[in-house]
C-alpha cells in the first residue's frame, strides 16, 4: 500500500492555549513570539517521537547496571527554518534538539503571483541519506514555499519519510500538494483553517506571521 501524508494536529492544552494567542490580533509582537516560540517546542516535541534516532544500550547506575535508551549521535538531526517566518519556531525546537544542525532557507513569495523565490541557501550540497530533517514553516498555505523547500532537500539526498514539517496553521492546498508528491512524508502543527484567500492567507489564520514575529 503506498504511504499517505500524515498530518498530526496534537490535542494538547499547551498547544491549543499558544495557538490562541497567536491567533488573537490583539496579541503585541513581543508576546505573539513568545506564542511561536511555545508552539515551535510543543509541536517538536510531538515531532520527536518515533524521529529521533535512539540506541540501546547499559548505564550503570548508582545501584547496579540496567538497560537504557540514549539518542543515538551517529545519526544526523538537522533543522531547516524557512525564512523569515519559521525562524519564530526555531528557538523551541532547538532547545529540544540541541545537537541539531541548523540550515537556513530563505524564501520569500512574490505578493503577485503568490511564487516563491529563493534568497539565501544554506543546504549542504549533499545531506547524509540518513538524516532525519525538520522544516519549521508557521504558514503552510497555497504550498509554494514548503513544496520549494521540500524540492530542494529531497535534491540534496533527504529521504522525505524522515521529514517532518512543524508549522502552525496547515491549509488544504498546501496539504494537497505535499500529499501528492511527498506521501510518506508526516506534518505536525496546531491546527488546520480550511481557507486561503485570494491573496494567499489563511483564514481565520494569525496573519502574517513574519511581520507579527519581528514587528516589521
Ligand atoms: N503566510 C503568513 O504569514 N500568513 C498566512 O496566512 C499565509 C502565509
Amino acid at each position: 500500500m503506498m504511504p499517505q501524508l500524515r498530518v498530526y494536529v496534537p490535542p494538547h492544552p499547551l498547544i491549543k492555549h499558544w495557538l490562541a494567542v497567536a491567533r488573537d490580533a490583539a496579541t503585541p509582537s513581543v508576546l505573539f513570539r513568545s506564542a511561536i516560540t511555545e508552539l515551535g517546542r510543543w509541536l517538536t516535541y510531538e515531532a520527536a517521537r518515533e524521529w529521533l534516532p535512539t540506541l540501546e544500550t547499559m548505564v550503570q547506575s548508582p545501584l547496579d547496571s540496567c538497560p537504557a535508551t540514549l539518542i543515538n549521535p551517529e545519526i544526523p538531526v538537522a533543522v531547516v527554518p524557512i525564512l523569515r517566518a519559521g525562524l519564530g519556531l526555531l528557538e523551541g525546537a532547538q532547545t529540544l534538539l540541541p545537537l541539531a544542525s541548523i540550515y537556513h532557507l530563505g524564501l520569500v513569495r512574490d505578493e503577485e503571483t503568490l511564487q516563491p523565490a529563493c534568497y539565501l541557501n544554506k543546504l549542504p550540497e549533499k545531506f547524509d541519506p540518513q538524516t532525519r530533517v525538520l522544516i519549521t514553516d508557521p504558514m503552510l498555505a497555497t504550498g509554494g514555499s514548503i513544496m520549494t523547500a521540500m524540492a530542494e532537500l529531497t535534491q540534496r539526498g533527504i529521504d522525505p519519510t524522515l521529514a517532518r514539517i512543524v508549522c502552525v496553521v496547515a491549509a488544504p492546498p498546501a496539504l494537497q500538494k505535499l500529499s501528492a508528491t511527498y506521501p510518506g512524508l508526516i506534518v505536525y502543527t496546531a491546527t488546520i483553517d480550511e481557507i486561503v484567500n485570494d491573496k494567499g492567507y489563511i483564514v481565520p489564520g494569525l496573519g502574517d506571521a513574519g511581520d507579527r514575529i519581528f514587528g516589521t
